[in-house]
């Protein structure tokens, strides 16, 4: 029991020194799911500046890609609602679009 975290720990820190080793040679970043997935659509920049305010954008990561469009349309009406996200109505319809072709079921395959 009390020995599980220090093997965790440790595990931890041999796969940090092997990908430390491993970047050494080519730098090779990891999706940053802290920001939002860039794209030309409209919606990306107005969901820059009307979804991230509160949290960061690992939580569309988390949201099932399988979510259709409605899905969405609920979550951004729902965060307007219920947390009182200051959400133009009229920025919405885009905001949905890039979300349900960004992190649902419409992402291209
Ligand atoms: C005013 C603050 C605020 C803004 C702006 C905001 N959210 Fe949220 N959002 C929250 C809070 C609070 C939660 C709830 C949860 C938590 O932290 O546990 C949440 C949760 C979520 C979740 C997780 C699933 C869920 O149902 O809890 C998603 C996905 C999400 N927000 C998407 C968005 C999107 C898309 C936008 C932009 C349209 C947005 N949020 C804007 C406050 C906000």
């Amino acid at each position: 029991m009390s020995t599980k975290p220090i093997l965790a720990a440790s595990l931890v820190a041999f796969a940090l020194c092997l990908a430390s080793q491993a970047s050494a040679k080519s730098i090779t970043l990891p999706p940053d799911s802290a920001q939002l997935k860039p794209s030309s659509l409209e919606g990306y920049a107005k969901a820059q500046s009307n979804c991230v305010a509160c949290h960061s954008a690992e939580y569309m990561l988390y949201q099932p890609p399988t979510a259709p469009r409605p899905y969405w349309d609920a979550m951004v009406k729902r965060m307007k609602a219920v947390f009182k996200a200051p959400i133009d109505d009229a920025d919405m319809p885009a905001i949905v679009d890039y979300l349900a072709k960004t992190y649902g079921n419409e992402q291209p395959k």
